[in-house]
C-alpha cells in the first residue's frame, strides 16, 4: 500500500500575505473553497495578526467566515498571541500556529520581541486552545539562513523545536524562509532536529528562491519526514524576510510525490484550473507597486 504524505496548503496565508495591493476577501473565500473541493485536508486560511503590519490579512474574519466547511478538512490560522488567538477562536478556525524563529534578528523584525518573549507570549496561546480542545501548530523562521543574521546554526533549530514541543504543538514546521537551504544543509538541520524529536512531530516549510525546494523535500522524505508545506501557484513570501520569494509550489510537490509512489489525496487535475484562478487574482490588484507600509 502507498504511503500518504500529508500537504499543508499555505497559499490562501502565506502565499498572500505579502501581496502588496488589496486582494478582495471574496476570491480568497473562493481559493479555499477550491482547495477543499480538490482533496486539500489541511489549508492555512488566513492569519490573525496586527493589521498594521501585515494589512493583507485584515479581512482575517471575513475569510474565515465566508468558506464552505468540508467535512475532514482542517481550516487554520497563524495567531502570534493571545489576541490573535481570541479572534481565531471566534471566527472559529480548527486549530492555529503560533511562529517562532531560529534567528534573533528575525524574531525582532516578525514579531518585534526576543525569541524567549515570543515563547512566553504562546503560552497562554496553548492554554486557551488547550480549554477548547484545539491543536497548535508551531513554526520555526530560519532554520538554516536568515535575511539578517546568515547561516543558521542547526542546534537552534533543534533547541526550539524542543521548547515548542514541550509548550504543547503537536507538530513543528520548519521553515527555510528565504529558501536558502539546499540538500546539504537541510539534511545537517534535519539530522540535529531529529535527535530530540521524531520524523511524525516535523513538518518541512520550504520557500523555493533557488530553486532547490523539490530536492529539500526530496531530502526531507528519505530522512523520514512525511508532511510538507506548500503554495498552489508557488505564491507568497514573508513581508519581514527581504528577499524571500513564494513557497514551493504545490502542483510540483504533488508531482513529484505520485512520481515517488506517495499518496496525497489530492486531484492534481483540479490543481491547474486554481492556478489559472489565482494568476487571475493577482492581475486584476490595482496597484502593484504600493508599499507594505
Ligand atoms: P507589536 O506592535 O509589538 O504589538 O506587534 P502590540 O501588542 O504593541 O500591538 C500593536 C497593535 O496591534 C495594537 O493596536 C494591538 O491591539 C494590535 P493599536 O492599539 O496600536 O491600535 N494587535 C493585534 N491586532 C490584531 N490581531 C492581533 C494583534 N496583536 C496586536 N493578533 C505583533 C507584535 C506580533 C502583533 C506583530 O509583530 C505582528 O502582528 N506580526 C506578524 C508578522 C507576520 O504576520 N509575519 C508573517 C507571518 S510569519 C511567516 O510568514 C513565516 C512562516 O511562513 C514560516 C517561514 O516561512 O519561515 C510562518
Ligand atoms: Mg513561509
Amino acid at each position: 500500500m502507498s504511503e500518504f504524505v500529508q500537504i499543508f496548503e499555505v497559499g490562501p496565508r502565506d502565499g498572500l500575505q505579502n501581496e502588496k495591493a488589496k486582494i478582495k476577501p471574496e476570491p480568497k473565500v473562493q481559493l479555499v473553497n477550491m482547495l477543499s473541493e480538490a482533496g486539500f485536508s489541511k489549508i492555512e486560511v488566513t492569519s490573525f495578526v496586527s493589521p498594521k503590519w501585515v494589512p493583507q490579512m485584515k479581512d482575517a474574519p471575513i475569510v474565515m467566515g465566508g468558506i464552505e466547511r468540508h467535512q475532514g478538512v482542517t481550516y487554520a490560522a497563524l495567531t502570534p498571541n493571545k489576541m490573535g488567538y481570541q479572534f481565531a477562536q471566534k471566527a472559529q478556525a480548527d486549530e492555529v500556529a503560533i511562529f517562532a524563529a531560529a534567528s534573533e534578528s528575525f524574531s525582532q523584525h516578525n514579531i518585534n520581541c526576543s525569541i524567549a518573549e515570543s515563547l512566553e507570549r504562546f503560552i497562554p496561546v496553548l492554554e486557551l486552545a488547550k480549554q477548547d480542545g484545539k491543536l497548535v501548530r508551531g513554526y520555526i523562521s530560519c532554520v538554516v539562513g536568515c535575511p539578517y543574521e546568515g547561516e543558521i546554526n542547526p542546534a537552534a533549530v533543534a533547541e526550539i523545536t524542543e521548547k515548542l514541543l514541550a509548550l504543547g504543538c503537536y507538530e513543528v514546521s520548519l521553515g527555510d524562509t528565504i529558501g536558502s537551504g539546499t540538500p546539504e544543509t537541510i539534511a545537517k538541520m534535519l539530522e540535529t532536529t531529529l535527535a530530540i524529536a521524531p520524523a511524525e512531530k516535523l513538518a518541512g516549510h520550504y520557500h523555493d528562491t533557488s530553486n532547490n525546494a523539490l530536492d529539500n523535500i526530496a531530502v526531507s522524505l528519505d530522512m523520514g519526514i512525511r508532511t510538507f508545506d506548500s503554495a498552489i501557484g508557488g505564491l507568497g513570501g514573508c513581508p519581514y524576510a527581504p528577499g524571500a520569494k513564494g513557497n514551493v509550489s504545490t502542483s510540483k510537490v504533488v508531482k513529484l510525490l505520485h512520481e515517488k509512489g506517495f499518496t496525497t489525496g489530492i486531484d492534481v487535475s483540479a490543481l491547474e484550473s486554481i492556478e489559472v484562478f489565482v494568476a487571475e487574482m493577482l492581475k486584476q490588484k490595482p496597484d502593484k507597486k504600493k508599499p507594505l507600509h
